[in-house]
């Protein structure tokens, strides 16, 4: 098993015993096939596909694989003719409602219909409008109780969908007493290279990486993924900066990804971008939910991985836009009078506690908001 599928496992693993209970083994498996496509399909959902023959032996299986590409329900279904051209008495189990439309693919209910697939079986309705009912397909019977568990299935997705903005996911790196650097202090690391590289997985995950100013100031990050078994996708690097007084920095820092790097300002510079992206936004209009919104419609962006500094998190948090958060703690204390706190909102700390792993002596928590079920 590859570092990547390792880590994906990892993070199935608790899912997989509160789905356990509710859905069926079919389901079970597309959900399994479903997450292989992680920090690969955004903005499009993660979806799995089985095909059965009609005594339920397993004749074909896949999931959507990279944005643009093929279907789940299609790799299954070419799987299945492998082993049985004629699929008529067949069924198959998908996470998803089938599109009925085409976009960068064609429509799987087509396929479904030409192949004369016996039995549809979907887990969610897909909430694209552009995806029409089909009467035909049916719902898994205990839909309901599964609708509550859409997070967990397509957590950006459904967040974007209902929320209007993109799924926000804050990570900080902090010391053994809580905080993230000193003063005007530049990069110094307060977490081993575990929790590093972890943090560099996560940004495959993530459509965006977003920083505050401040932190390109001082930190000078790249702002990349540097695991190189997972280069197929580069996020976004989004900066917060309404005068844009990182822009002369960014000319020499980012040369080779520029046109991924949105610079977020509200000035009204004749200065070369140089083939960084600028997103304009009016000063009355510059506000996070504005931003965010448009982060969504503008660059098709689901979610975003917010890495500080801690001006930044407190913004994030004090809007109440935060889904989730990945919080890494050193073994060492930082002892300073100049320290900066990770966390300066004006809100409580009001997010459940989903997870605990220990990386070699330092630890990452993870918590999730209250209402994004379940609690894992
Ligand atoms: N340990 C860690 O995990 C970690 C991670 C990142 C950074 N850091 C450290 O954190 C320190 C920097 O943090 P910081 O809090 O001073 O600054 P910062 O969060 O990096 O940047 C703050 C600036 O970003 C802009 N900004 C942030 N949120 C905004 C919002 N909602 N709307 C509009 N503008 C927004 C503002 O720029 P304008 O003032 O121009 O409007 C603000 O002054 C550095 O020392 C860095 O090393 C640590």
């Amino acid at each position: 098993m590859s570092k990547q599928d390792n880590f994906f496992q990892l993070l199935f693993q608790k899912k997989q015993i509160i789905l356990g209970e509710l859905i069926s083994m079919p389901f079970e498996l597309c959900f399994r096939l479903a997450i292989k496509g992680m920090g690969k399909v955004s903005p499009n959902p993660l979806v799995g596909a089985v095909v059965l023959d009609k005594d339920n032996a397993l004749l074909g299986y896949g999931y959507h694989e990279q944005y643009g590409s093929h279907h789940a329900e299609v790799h299954a279904i070419q799987m299945a003719k492998t082993q049985k051209p004629d699929l008529s008495e067949c069924k198959i189990y998908v996470n998803l409602q089938p599109c009925t439309h085409k976009g960068k693919t064609p429509a799987c209910a087509e396929l479904i219909k030409k192949e004369k697939l016996k039995e549809v079986c979907y887990l969610l309705d897909d909430p694209n409008p552009l995806v029409g009912d089909n009467g035909s397909f049916s719902k898994a019977n205990n839909n309901e109780e599964v609708a509550r568990y859409q997070d967990l299935i397509a957590p950006f997705l459904f967040t974007c969908t209902n929320k209007n903005r993109p799924f926000i996911a804050v990570k900080t790196a902090v010391s053994k007493d809580g905080y993230i650097a000193e003063q005007g202090d530049s990069r110094r690391w307060v977490t081993n290279e575990e929790c590093r590289n972890y943090g560099h997985l996560l940004r495959h995950y993530y459509d965006a990486v977003l920083v505050g100013r401040k932190t390109v100031e001082l930190d000078k990050p790249n702002l990349l993924p540097r695991l190189n078994f997972m280069d197929e996708k580069i996020p976004w690097r989004i900066i917060l900066d309404k005068d844009l007084k990182t822009l002369a920095d960014q000319k020499t820092l980012l040369k080779n990804i520029r046109k991924k790097t949105i610079l977020v300002h509200s000035s009204q510079t004749s200065e070369d971008f140089d083939g960084l992206t600028s997103m304009y936004v009016e000063s009355q209009n510059y506000h996070l939910q504005y931003i965010l919104k448009s982060l969504r419609k503008d660059y098709l962006i689901q979610s975003i991985l917010v890495e500080g500094g801690a001006s930044t998190h407190a913004s994030f948090f004090d809007e109440g836009v935060v889904d989730r958060v990945y919080k890494f703690s050193g073994d060492k204390n930082m002892k300073s009078p100049s320290a900066i706190a990770w966390y300066q909102s004006k809100n409580p700390f009001q997010f459940d506690l989903c997870k605990e792993l220990e990386l070699s002596g330092h630890r990452l928590q993870e918590y999730v908001r209250p209402d994004l079920l379940p609690k894992i």
